[in-house]
């Protein structure tokens, strides 16, 4: 890891924030003299501030069994009145919660009054379909109202949904659907991406095909079909229904139940290192308490005048957090856009920006990264000066971008939140208060009040201001995974074995802490790569590669990429009998695509690799450290513990 902190070392450069955003903050010191005099009871404070409570709760958190948490476990909620109803009946009915703009230019803004009619109706036709109190409904959508509308519709039954990424094929749908057992999917017919229409229906269709086998048990019972491409579909009789045949004929009317504040949420799947995807269980109380915190104050939301865009698609946890649930129960106005950043101009977002006057942006590094590479003259196009604070989150932002961003973006004025969290933490943990924290370029800095964070070494001693380690969590947080889906044992082996004995909750980042403690992240410590913000496996594109025919074994490893962070880089070595009638190119090129349809276009390898041999272990563990340094051109490192120690001069040959 030493090699990784050495060129984070020479940033010093510091910005404040003006006067004048200081003047206008809603973020005050008093925030953390609070949280550190009282933890437990700030926490208390912002659930009751920021959520209203059917029924209040008077326990605060019971970690009397860890390290399964209660966040206001005897209180009662219900999570979509609190990001809808609640605000109609305050009287902000009129303003727009949504303001929509698919990618061919159509567009609706949809106010908080509309959205909770939409919702309700919604819900009304999941309960007329047998959704209830913990049932599972897989949604798998673009960047649509609809989506929002359900993940809401879902909530308001206290039922549990589990949104699918729009990009993953039918198999990867396919695993989430029968891990979480559910009885409703949702979908559309496609969605715009790149001036075309990407289809998803059909992998619903897929993905529920062929079930007669032994211990294929098949629980979706309906697919309810939104109407946006115009494409034509399959349509299985009575399992299939358009949206549009039942939810506007729908009734209005819909009184959301109380839920206990444990009841959970949802389930959002995330690559393991073992290649099945872990599904990570959030509850209701205690994340939508943390998602509206975070959301108002790193944000400094004024909900009255800020028109809000983060930019994530809601099948990440960026899109839960911080596109329905923290903006919305904030009563919020946001921008969401269905497309890609370059259809049809380049200059697609920044033009949005203008259109839409929106004051806070929060984005990926990975996109600020490719806007780099077309350069400045196409931002410059546009009238930017609606921006008063930007957003970083997914993965460590380079100063160098983190300048670009501030300069080109921002005008040189605007505040930098550089937000570190993770699909697990359900909330941004570490972030600057722009009001108040003087920016470093690079650095995500200090844990938000409430928040205990600490880098430490291997037997969990807090290190030294200066010095490297493991990130650590090491007091419970409210918007905290309460587990892994049906797999108790894996959620205490991935994240709280390392430090059992300390009570912490082990990141899986590694981090270093600067002279004056400011964090710096510097990365997963195992070998799972980011992809344009995105948390890929390498085990599960291994075994997507080793299940095409021509591949014997695989190793993928994350090389650095200007673009996109890390991209996949796969060493593949090939049967024999394909060897004689193929050319290495043309298998190559075969895998890259094979990947692409198996996981979906994320995880397609950037090269793919044909080679001998791997380097292993004794115990047959590949090195993917030393993998990584052939993909990125370097000397490669320390080979001592290789069975073979000679395979790594043939590997560097060979990619040559
Ligand atoms: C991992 C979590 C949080 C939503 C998007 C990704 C990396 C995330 C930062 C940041 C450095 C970051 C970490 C983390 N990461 N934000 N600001 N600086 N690294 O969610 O897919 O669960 O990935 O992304 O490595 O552990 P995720």
């Amino acid at each position: 890891m030493s090699s990784q902190i050495d060129h984070l070392l020479n940033e010093s450069r510091q910005f404040p924030p003006s006067p004048e955003f200081v003047a206008q903050s809603i973020d005050d010191p008093a925030l953390y003299e609070r949280a550190a005099a009282d933890r437990e009871g700030f926490w208390a404070d912002q659930a009751r501030e920021l959520l209203h409570w059917h029924k209040p709760f008077t326990e605060v958190l019971d970690w009397t069994n860890p390290p399964f948490a209660k966040w206001f476990g005897d209180g009662e909620l219900n999570v979509a009145y609190n990001c809808l109803d609640r605000h109609v009946e305050a009287g902000i009915g009129d303003r727009v919660a949504i303001h929509w703009e698919g990618e061919p230019g159509d567009s609706r803004s949809i106010t908080y009054a509309e959205l909770t009619d939409e919702v309700r109706r919604t819900a009304n036709v999941l309960a007329d379909l047998g959704v209830g109190e913990g049932d599972r409904v897989a949604i798998y959508l673009p960047m649509i109202p609809e989506a929002v509308i359900s993940m809401l519709a879902v909530a308001r039954l206290g039922a549990i949904h589990s949104v699918v990424f729009g990009g993953f094929s039918a198999d990867s749908l396919r695993s989430r659907i029968d891990d979480a057992g559910a009885k409703v999917v949702i979908t559309a017919d496609g969605g715009y991406r790149k001036g075309k229409v990407s289809a998803l229906k059909p992998a619903v269709d897929q993905s529920l095909a062929d079930r007669n086998g032994e211990g294929e048990q098949q629980t979706v019972e309906h697919v309810l079909v939104v109407k946006r491409g115009g494409n034509d579909v399959e349509w299985t009789e009575g399992r299939d229904i358009w949206w549009h045949d039942v939810v506007p004929a729908a009734s209005a009317e819909h009184e959301a139940q109380a839920f206990g504040a444990e009841n959970p949420l949802f389930i959002l799947y995330t690559s393991g290192t073992t290649g099945k995807p872990k599904g990570i269980l959030h509850t209701s109380g205690g994340y939508l308490t943390q998602a509206a915190y975070t959301h108002k104050y790193v944000f400094d939301l004024h909900p009255e005048t800020d028109v809000y865009w983060c930019t994530a698609d809601i099948g990440w946890i960026t899109g839960h957090s911080y596109v329905t649930y923290g903006p919305l129960a904030n009563g919020a106005t946001q921008l969401m856009y269905e497309g890609t950043p370059d259809a049809p101009h380049p200059g697609r977002w920044w033009e949005l920006i203008q259109k839409y006057g929106v004051t806070i942006l929060y984005t990926a590094p990975t996109a600020i990264r490719s806007f780099m590479k077309l350069g400045r003259q196409i931002p410059n196009e546009f009238d930017l000066s609606t921006l008063r604070l930007l957003g970083s989150v997914g993965e460590p932002i380079n100063p160098e971008a983190w300048m670009w961003y501030r300069e080109v973006i921002g005008g040189g004025e605007t505040p930098i939140v550089d937000t570190w969290w993770q699909t697990e933490t359900g909330g941004i943990m570490v972030s600057p208060l722009p009001g108040i924290t003087a920016a470093k370029p690079g650095s995500a800095q200090v844990p938000l009040p409430g928040i205990s964070i600490d880098v430490v070494d291997e037997q969990g001693n807090a290190v030294e201001n200066g010095a490297g380690g493991l990130l650590a969590i090491t007091k419970p947080w409210p918007a905290m995974l309460r587990g892994v889906w049906g797999d108790p044992e894996r959620f205490k082996e991935t994240y709280w074995e390392k430090f059992e004995e300390q009570g912490f909750y082990f990141a899986g980042d590694g981090a270093r802490l600067d002279e004056d403690g400011d964090l710096w992240l510097l990365g997963r410590v195992d070998d799972v790569m980011n992809v344009s913000g995105h948390r890929l496996s390498t085990a599960e594109i291994e075994s997507s590669l080793v299940a095409h025919e021509a591949t014997a074994e695989a190793a993928v490893v994350g090389a650095s990429d200007e673009t996109t962070g890390q991209a996949v880089v796969a060493f593949v070595i090939l049967k024999e009998s394909f060897l004689a009638e193929h050319t290495p190119e043309g298998l190559a090129t075969q895998l890259r695509t094979w990947v692409g349809e198996q996981i979906g276009p994320i995880a397609r390898p950037r090269d793919v690799y044909i080679v001998g041999e791997l380097p292993k272990t004794r115990s047959g563990k590949i090195m993917r450290r030393l993998l990584r340094d052939v993909a990125e051109g370097r000397e490669v490192g320390d080979t001592t513990t290789l069975a073979d120690t000679a395979v790594m001069s043939i590997i560097s040959a060979q990619v040559k």
